[in-house]
Parts: C-alpha cells; structure tokens; sequence
C-alpha cells in the first residue's frame, strides 16, 4: 500500500507546482487588482500609499527627539542672560539701589585712607568707634570760625551705633513707609553716623531748620556749604546727586575727610564717590 501511495506522489509531483504556482499567481494578480481598484486604478498613487504605509513610523519617531533637545537650550537662554544683565545695569547705574543678597562684612571699606560708608559698602554691625576725636576738633575749629561771624553752629547728631540706626530707620519706615525712608534714612549697617565721622550741623536758636533742606537757604546754611572744606568737612549728599550718593540732598549731614581730601572734593564740585572713583 505504501508503496503504491508513492509511485503516486511521484508522478504527480509536476502536476502540484505547476498548480500551486498558478494558483499563487492568480491570487497576487486578484491582490494588485484590488490594491487598485481601491486607489482608483491610479498606478502612481497605489505605489506611494504602499510605500508611506511601509514607513510611516520612521518621521513619528524623530519628531520628538528634536523637542526634547532644544526645548531645555531655549529656556536656558530666555530665563537666565537677560536677569544677569539686569542686575548687573541695576548695581553699576544706581547706587540708590540696595543689594538686597548682600550681608554685612567682617571689615569696613577703605579706599585710600578714606572709610566709605554708602547703600554699596555697609560696615560690620560689629563696628562701634564712638565720634572720632579728630573730627570733633575740626568741627570745634570750625564752630569758632563761625562764631566770628555771628553763626552759633550746633552738632545736633553725630555718631550713632547700629542699635540706635536700626531704631531710628524702624521708626522712618513706620511713619513714612520703606520706600521713602531709604531716600534719607540709611538701613542699619548702611549710616554714614556709624563711623563716627559724620555731623548733622543746625544753628542754636534755629531749631526749626534742623534736618531739613531750608537749613541750606540760611545764613549758617550757606557758610557752611563755602567754609567746611578748610576744616576737613564736605557737604556728604549734595542737591542733584542721589543716583550718585545714594540719598536725597541734606543740607546738614557733613562728613569729615580731612582737610587735602575735602578741598579737592569741594574744588572739583564733585561727591566723594565720585573722588573714590566707586559707587
Ligand atoms: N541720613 C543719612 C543718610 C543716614 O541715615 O545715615
Ligand atoms: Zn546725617
């Protein structure tokens, strides 16, 4: 029986390819006839449907590659550059502008022997000398010099420690607010008073005066603006430079330099910031 089934497989074997290639044929030719009959017996639009279908993941996948590369290099130009530059334009152009990062330091600023004590350059809260005994001389020389003349000069404040600035520019911000506190008030850390070289000069008798701009239209007001350079003082916070000095115009608050230093700043009409060459 097995015998007869292949002599029967073997002659018959051409007749199964000859068939089985024809009906395969026959099936890829109905295929291609569908494929199109649906786009339309269009040659040309069959092969390109074919081909997108082939590859139609390839694009999907680079697309969010690229997102994920540039999306972060856009922030970090966008968000971070241009808020150095601010800042730094802020610092170089404003000194009225605090630093508001800025602690106070260990040491106090000395630039040519001169102590500078501005909204840039605070002191240690630590930094405690008492009025200096040489500017208190100074301005005794200068009192009598102007006594001569019929002008009783006072020196209504002087040195302040940093507890007494820190009461009196807490007592500024409540009746004022900050903003306009810190146009004539230093933070505590920040005051001129604090170095022990700094005197608000008023006229006995003429109290009214103390502290404000008027004192500068008065007789003793006016002498000092043209005389305190001899004894060593200038007038700290001149009328029209604030952006320079940090503070509205006082015409009370002299600070002593010595002699050389304050009649080169007074002779060149210039602040002492300006004499420092800093802000
Ligand atoms: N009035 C000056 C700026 C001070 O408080 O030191
Ligand atoms: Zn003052």
């Amino acid at each position: 029986m097995m015998k007869f089934l292949d002599q029967f497989k073997q002659k018959n074997k051409k007749f199964y390819i000859k068939w089985t290639v024809i009906g395969m044929s026959a099936i890829m030719a109905a295929l291609a006839a569908l494929w199109l009959y649906i786009n339309d017996w269009d040659a040309q639009q069959s092969m390109k449907v074919l081909i997108e279908a082939v590859t139609i993941e390839e694009p999907a996948t680079e697309a969010p590659k690229e997102q994920v590369i540039k999306i972060p290099e856009s922030k970090e130009v966008v968000e971070e550059k241009p808020v150095t530059e601010e800042l730094t334009e802020e610092i170089v152009t404003d000194a009225t502008v605090y630093r508001e990062d800025k602690e106070l330091p260990k040491d106090p600023t000395i630039i040519n022997g001169v102590l500078l004590a501005n909204k840039q350059h605070p002191l240690p809260d630590t930094y405690a000398p008492g009025e200096v005994p040489e500017a208190r001389t100074a301005f005794e020389a200068m009192k009598a010099e102007a006594a001569k003349v019929g002008i009783n000069l006072n020196a209504f404040s002087t040195y302040r420690n940093f507890a007494r600035q820190k009461q009196l520019y807490e007592s500024y911000v409540a009746k004022d607010g900050q903003q306009a506190a810190d146009r004539y008030s230093a933070r505590p850390g920040y005051s001129e008073h604090q170095t022990g070289l700094s005197f608000d000069i008023g006229e006995s008798g003429q109290e009214q005066h103390w502290a404000s701009a008027s004192f500068g239209d008065t007789e003793g007001g006016k002498w000092l603006a043209v005389n305190a350079h001899n004894y060593g003082f200038i007038l700290r916070y001149p009328e029209g430079k604030e952006k320079i000095t940090g503070y509205m115009y006082e015409s009370w608050h002299f600070r002593y330099v010595g002699k050389d230093v304050a009649t080169q700043i007074y002779e060149k009409g210039i602040t002492l910031e300006e004499y420092l060459g800093v802000n």
